[in-house]
């Protein structure tokens, strides 16, 4: 099992290492780079990503690295070629700008594919394999870690472009939750390097429910000295369109004035609650409470407790009663 995972991760670099001569020495090259360029990107910044190009046939993949029988299966299981009907083996990723995905230890697990121009799907994602699970991964963790000796802060995005840019702009400490909501177990492994994280995602309605998503998978992180926050984008822009428009030192003032874990907690639980009346104020109780009960610090725990009771007109005193710590892990 261990030689074989050795030997997937080994291969998984070099589809990466295929993809990223593709994009320098492919008959579309030219195509590709210019494509990169107009999206600001430099030379550098694609290397340091190792961005590629999966050329548009139906086998280079397949042929590259397909040598006999053992290693086409290898591709299969790791989803990097379909098998049809017929059992013919066919490229999974086709003219699309290559996106690798690489662990916390810098082993590519996955890919994500760009479409150039025309229709499909926007993006293309490596499905799960043995290797790669989606919730488990952060894409631009490892590069993140690579730029920076001590992590200040990490900043979660939604897309492989939105890393990327900030990274080109000069904030290379952003990571991507990969299409899905950010679980608890990303959030964990970022706390793990960093104690302060920005979620910043879409400036639309999914990117405004991501941000509440991650608020909840965050709660029982929720320890002493961790700092959460969040920082809402203009309506249709993201961290890449934003930060190309404005420049890094305005992305970077944004990131600062991020607002706090309890200040949007409590702005989005009273965005439909009117806490004027009995029913609103009871409604916000009802609410707020089994969040609140699975905060992990206590300190976190009574303050919003305390803003809860103000929120109330009740002494938290009143509260307290209903409103526990959660259990403890057995030691
Ligand atoms: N995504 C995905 N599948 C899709 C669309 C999006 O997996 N069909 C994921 C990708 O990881 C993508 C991220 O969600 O990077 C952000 O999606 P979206 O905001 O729609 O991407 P855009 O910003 O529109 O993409 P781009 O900037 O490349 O045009
Ligand atoms: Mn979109
Ligand atoms: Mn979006
Ligand atoms: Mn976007
Ligand atoms: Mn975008």
């Amino acid at each position: 099992k261990r030689a074989q995972e050795s030997s997937d991760y080994e291969q998984m670099e070099r589809a990466s290492k295929f993809f990223a001569h593709q994009l320098r020495h492919h008959t579309n090259s030219s195509r590709v780079i210019e494509y990169l360029k107009g999206r600001g990107l430099s030379g550098d910044i694609v290397k340091q990503f190792q961005i590629g190009y999966a050329p548009d046939g139906w086998d280079g993949l397949l042929s590259a690295l397909g040598s006999d029988q053992r290693s086409k299966q290898q591709l299969v299981d790791l989803k990097l070629v379909n098998q049809n009907d017929q059992g013919r083996l066919y490229d999974f990723f086709r003219d699309r700008v290559m996106f690798p995905i690489r662990d916390r230890r810098g082993r590519v697990v996955g890919f994500g594919g760009r479409i150039l121009e025309g229709d499909g799907p926007k993006y293309l994602n490596s499905p799960e394999t043995r290797i790669f699970h989606k919730g488990r991964e952060l894409y631009g963790f490892y590069e993140a870690r690579q730029a920076n000796r001590e992590l200040e802060q990490v900043v979660i995005v939604e897309g492989y472009m939105d890393v990327v840019a900030l990274a080109q702009a000069g904030i290379s400490f952003a990571v991507a939750s990969l299409g899905t909501a950010t679980t608890t177990e990303q959030l964990q492994m970022l706390f793990r390097a960093t104690r302060k994280v920005v979620c910043c995602y879409d400036g639309d309605r999914a990117g405004r429910d991501a941000a509440w998503r991650a608020l909840e998978n965050a709660l029982p992180l929720l320890n002493d000295g961790i700092e959460l926050s969040f920082l809402f984008l203009p309506d249709g822009e993201d961290p890449d369109t934003l930060v190309r428009k404005e420049g890094a030192d305005e992305f970077a003032r944004r990131l600062q004035q991020a607002q706090s874990f309890t200040d949007y907690f409590f702005a989005h639980l009273t965005e439909t609650i009117d806490v004027q009346s009995d029913a609103g104020k009871s409604l916000l109780l009802k609410q707020a409470k089994p969040l609140i009960e699975r905060i992990a610090s206590d300190f976190y725990r009574e303050t919003l407790m305390e803003r809860l009771a103000r929120l109330l007109r009740r002494e938290t005193s009143q509260l307290e009663a209903q409103i526990k710590a959660p259990e403890r892990a057995k030691p």
